[in-house]
């Protein structure tokens, strides 16, 4: 099929998004930041960061990576002046090389600082209004015994759980298949164990909503969207499994095109396309292992360094070169795409608006629930997984149990 991207004609496969279908197409910058108008792409591929917005079919602000390609969608860069690539605004950036406070500039003198401020509104900011209004939609009612939000490992075995007591069991995932991050582990071992999950689940009767997104949890109202309209689901019960969220390496050039985390580049993989030529794998965690050797075999050059001995990667439109510290020796190498292996941090939003509390903790955010049931501090809601800061799949499989095991019995007796 083919898409018109800024008027030009780009390829796309059927199923893919259109984020993986630019990026296939040697396109790396998708838009600009805010106020420096420096370059950026996608970085997640998977609805967690903002570097894939761009305008598709006159609506402003879409993540690229969760629109399926279509034939005919028109797709369009947004916040530059002149192109993505070459974008004039990013002259904001040269000319305040050690940041700008917008809060106190001009603000001496008010007619200038009133021209300023229609300046700034110019520059800054993403997108624009829809071409048109969009049509009311009517709201989907609907309620359940048990609804899990998040369709990775947590969730699917506890959404199991629950149906084979015969609660009926509602699961909502983002992506567009069940079973999480191990849905694109480039370890067939992992795949096959997601695949597993999510066929036991389906088996077990769970009803799925995928390519679905809960975006708010408002007294006991779940409020979830998705292509056909939004649904408002009262769930007897709240199961949240958000898993995590990739972090970032606090380096100088860890935001440039082509640099993404380990996750983020195998789901790319994942769709048959490498994220480039010579790729640096920046971790040593099993993941980042599983990557490298998949980069490999698909003739990737890859190179690997552990998280504490990268210092910078440079580059502009993509990465071009990583520069690290070996040793008491400094060296760079040349690359065109970096893989981070960053630390997770927990994907608690949804968790924190439905009461739980959150916490830091080895360097990353958790929620505050029981290991033990995924208790967090109120009846209605259990929180599960890798964003209560479990790791360990056994440890993940027992906490979900359990947390299933304390609800049937809440439900049924
Ligand atoms: S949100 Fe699309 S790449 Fe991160």
């Amino acid at each position: 099929m083919t898409l018109r991207v800024d008027g030009k004609k780009v390829p796309a496969r059927e199923g893919e998004s259109v984020a993986v279908a630019l990026y296939a197409s040697g396109r790396t910058v998708f838009g600009r930041s805010v106020k420096y108008h420096r370059p950026r792409g996608p970085s997640c591929f998977s609805g967690k960061c903002d570097g894939c917005l761009m305008r598709v079919d006159g609506i402003g602000n879409v993540m690229t990576c969760q629109v399926p390609a279509r034939e005919g969608l028109v797709v369009e860069t947004q916040n530059v002046v002149g192109s993505a690539k070459n974008d004039l605004l990013a002259a904001t950036d040269w000319f305040f090389p050690n940041g700008m406070n917008h809060h106190e500039m001009f603000t001496a003198w008010k007619p200038l600082n009133q021209v300023m401020q229609k300046i700034a509104r110019r520059i800054a900011g993403i997108g624009e209004l829809p071409s048109e209004a969009v049509a009311a939609m009517k709201s989907i009612e609907e309620s359940c015994d048990v609804l899990v939000v998040g369709a990775g490992p947590a969730g699917l075995i506890a959404a199991r759980e629950c149906a084979r007591a015969g609660l009926s069991t509602t699961v909502v995932g983002d992506a567009a298949v069940a079973g999480g991050h191990l849905a694109y582990h480039c370890d067939e071992g992992a795949r096959a164990r997601g695949r597993s999950l999510a066929d036991a689940a389906l088996a077990s009767g769970v009803r799925f909503l995928l390519a679905h997104t809960a975006v708010g949890v408002y007294d006991g109202l779940v409020l979830v969207d998705g292509a056909n309209g939004v649904h408002e689901i009262r769930p007897r019960r709240l199961v949240l499994a958000t898993g995590s969220h990739e972090g970032a390496l606090a380096i100088e050039g860890a935001d440039l095109p082509s640099v993404m985390g380990v996750r983020a580049m195998s789901i790319l993989l994942h769709a048959g396309v490498v994220a480039g030529e010579s790729v640096v794998v920046v971790g040593d965690e099993p993941l980042a292992a599983s990557l490298a050797a998949a980069l490999t075999e698909a003739g990737v050059r890859v190179q690997r360094m552990a998280a504490n001995e990268i210092e910078a990667i440079h580059g502009r439109a993509r990465a071009k070169s990583v520069s690290f510290r070996r040793g008491d020796k400094s060296a760079s190498i040349d690359c065109d795409a970096v893989a981070l292996a960053a630390p997770l941090s927990a994907a608690y939003e949804l968790p924190s608006q439905a009461g739980a509390k959150v916490l830091w903790q080895k360097n990353r955010f958790v929620v505050d629930a029981s290991r033990d049931d995924g208790a967090a501090g109120s009846a209605f809601v259990r929180v599960v997984g890798e964003c209560t800061g479990l790791e360990d799949f056994a440890d993940i499989e027992g906490q979900a149990s359990r947390a299933a095991a304390r609800i049937r019995e809440e439900l049924t007796t």
